[in-house]
């Protein structure tokens, strides 16, 4: 019998990639402010979602995830959080024509703050610094009073969370994500891309389609659906303590939910059965995502699976995986298997950015087509097992920088200095972005035995 939840038991686990503060009373000073502002997301919300989710594990919905690695202080402003969402847009719009079932849309996004580090210290010339553990906790800056970690920082991420959402559910809602603007959401600097040209072929025929829905009366004045679009928020719940103090009952039906983000995940280096993580998400009702390494077995997933979705709710657990385009092969399968002979309801969604990040030049990045064959590879996989790949899960972002190599629009290892902007792990840019959701329509095209229109390269 598992033993009794509240929203501190984790408290009394053992806990690992969580900063020591070391003015503790101011920590708990910010904590008790923060359990008191206003939550982020209702739990309604994240009750919707989950049932989206439900629709991707049954096959009758795709999941599309992404967003920054960690978002930053430095890069908050209305026309980053603009050109993010409207190249999620436009990928979303690519696999929803594709797949033909709709994409459900969560960004890491509005609280993707926290970050996990494989070395606890930085070492810079000869001088040795405790890590960057990101924005909500330390600042990147290398010198010693920045990466003291300040509580204060907690509330600047709650604060610079509720910006961003409020912009974010504007943008949804508001009209700017009317599929008839469609053409407009294409990003200046996209437009010598070919997976643009692609693109823009799209939109005509999207465009095409609603001027004749409109002609026999179904037009965006009457039909919500086609004026606004569901966008979920997500990250890495990886501080507990600011989780804790977000964690709140819902009034309508008395269970407890995180009001940070619309889904939060348990990254795979916290992932312990008797440690910390496990324990505080096990207790709250969201949609939750488990990061799936190679060091992932069978019987540890099972386990996690038992102690993170007991009643196997389907949408309540979804399976992000991130092997690498070399160890995807060896892994994923046997964990498909063990789930399947179980009959564990899950999503399974693919991540081939954490399994793939290389050193170049002096930069971390990620080669595009290890990327691409990760994805590839994940949905081989699924068809040979017979399993529905459900989603992917991307870092990236709406502008022009050069942090991964390769794409059309190629990035060279040389020019990996020159927009290397990422506070973590390097991301797609917007026309690899672009182009990486035209490769995937193809493949969801495959799976539905379609072949050529529009999503075909020329
Ligand atoms: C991340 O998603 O940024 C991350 C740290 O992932 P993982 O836990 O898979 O390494
Ligand atoms: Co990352």
């Amino acid at each position: 019998m598992a033993q009794k939840w509240t929203p501190n038991s984790w408290r009394s686990k053992p806990i690992i990639q969580v900063p020591d503060y070391p003015d503790k009373a101011a920590l708990e000073t910010v904590e008790q402010r923060l359990a008191s502002y206003p939550p982020l997301v209702f739990a309604g919300e994240a009750r919707d979602l989950k049932s989206h989710l439900a629709d991707v594990a049954e096959g009758k919905a795709f999941l599309l995830q992404g967003g920054d690695c960690a978002e930053s202080y430095a890069e908050h402003g209305a026309d980053n959080i603009r050109d993010f969402f409207r190249v999620f847009l436009q990928m979303s719009v690519v696999l929803t024509y594709a797949a033909a079932k709709p994409v459900v849309k969560v960004g890491r996004i509005a609280g993707q703050f926290a970050k996990p580090r494989s070395s606890d210290t930085e070492t810079k010339d000869d001088v040795t610094l405790p890590s960057y553990r990101g924005d909500i906790i330390n600042g990147i800056e290398f010198n010693e009073a920045s990466r003291i970690p300040d509580p204060e920082r907690q509330i600047m991420a709650y604060r610079q969370s509720a910006a961003t959402l409020n912009l974010i559910r504007a943008f949804a809602q508001g009209g700017y994500a009317n599929l008839e603007h469609v053409h407009e959401w294409t990003l200046g600097f996209v437009k010598d891309n070919p997976a643009s040209e692609r693109y823009q072929q799209l939109a005509d025929r999207i465009g095409e389609t609603l001027r004749f829905m409109k002609a026999i009366g179904f037009s965006s004045d009457q039909y919500p659906r086609l004026r606004e679009t569901d966008f979920y928020t997500s990250h890495e719940a990886l501080l507990l303590g600011y989780e804790e103090a977000m964690t709140r009952t819902d009034s309508t039906s008395g269970d407890w939910y995180s009001t940070s983000g619309h889904m939060l995940w348990i990254g795979d280096r916290t992932r312990q059965p008797d440690h910390a993580h496990v324990e505080y998400f096990r207790g709250i009702k969201n949609p939750i995502g488990l990061k799936c390494g190679p060091s992932m077995t069978a019987d540890g997933l099972l386990e996690l699976c038992d102690a993170l979705n007991p009643e196997n709710e389907p949408g309540r657990l979804t399976l992000i995986n991130r092997f690498g385009h070399e160890k995807v092969g060896e892994h994923l399968p046997g964990l498909i298997r063990a789930v399947e002979k179980e009959g564990k309801k899950v999503v399974w969604s693919c991540d081939p950015m954490h399994g793939n990040t290389i050193s170049a030049g002096g930069f971390k990045t990620r080669p595009f087509d290890y990327v691409l064959s990760e994805v590839q590879q994940f949905f081989e996989i699924h068809k040979s097992e017979g399993t529905y790949a459900g989603g992917v899960h991307f870092e990236m972002t709406g502008k022009d920088v050069t942090e991964c190599t390769g794409g059309a629009r190629e990035v060279t290892e040389e020019d990996l200095g020159s927009r290397y902007h990422t506070h973590c792990d390097p991301r797609l840019n917007a026309s690899q972005s672009l182009e990486l959701a035209f490769l995937i329509a193809e493949l969801l095209q495959e799976d539905r035995g379609v072949n050529g229109g529009v999503i075909a390269a020329e």
